[in-house]
């Protein structure tokens, strides 16, 4: 299976489910979720890439301008636009690496180790920076196998395969992770930030 069938197939609810996750990882997302309430102010036009079910953008949906979440899985985006669609917010299915927008974005995110489980990571970074005048990635570092292992066991995916890059499990999901060198050289100019023990914020 590809991370395109593991995530057709329904994981990202069953990862969000606050039960199957670790301390370490609970603790990853609300130190995104600290930074996001501090970057996000009333004038921000908002797009998230990879939103998912919609939602950070749901969380700060008082606070923004304009928000729009993209994701390629329909069923993610129907279920964004069910819990949180409606001005000013608005949820598109398409893909990362080709993104039907003007580039009239304040912000450009992609939260949560999402940029870790595309394939075509560049491609994505050439989008958000046509479309954004900031951009924000956040993904998992070289110190996350050992909370990400168990909380992909505890969702049904434990780990049959891991490099020094990416940990595979059983049910076919790929996810990266990252050292300081491997952001920047994929990357080029960015700053990157430490997000809690495990994780990295880089703004480019
Ligand atoms: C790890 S989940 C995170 C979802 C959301 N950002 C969150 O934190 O709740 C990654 C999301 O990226 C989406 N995704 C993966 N590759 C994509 C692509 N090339 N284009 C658009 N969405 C993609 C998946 O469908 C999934 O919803």
């Amino acid at each position: 299976m590809s991370n395109d069938e593991v995530y057709a197939s329904g994981l990202l609810n069953r990862a969000l489910d606050p039960g199957t996750q670790p301390e370490a990882i609970r603790a990853f997302m609300q130190a995104e979720i600290d930074l996001l309430d501090d970057i996000v102010t009333e004038t921000t036009a908002w797009l998230d890439v990879g939103c998912g079910t919609g939602r950070h953008l749901a969380l700060l949906r008082a606070r923004v301008r304009l928000g729009v979440g993209v994701d390629y899985e329909q069923a993610y985006v129907i279920a964004a636009h069910r819990n949180a669609g409606g001005s000013p917010l608005h949820f598109i299915t398409a893909d990362a690496t080709r993104l039907p927008l003007s580039p009239d974005f304040d912000l450009a995110t992609c939260m949560t180790n999402t940029w870790g489980t595309m394939n075509d990571k560049h491609g994505v970074l050439a989008e958000m920076r046509r479309c954004a005048r900031r951009r924000v990635v956040s993904v998992f570092s070289e110190r996350s196998s050992a909370a990400r292992r168990e909380w992909y066991r505890r969702f049904g995916h434990p780990v049959i395969e891991e490099s020094a890059e990416w940990l595979m499990t059983e049910g076919g999901l790929r996810s990266e992770h990252f050292t300081e060198a491997r952001l920047r050289a994929l990357i080029g100019d960015c700053t990157i930030y430490p997000c809690t023990d495990i994780g990295y914020i880089v703004r480019f």
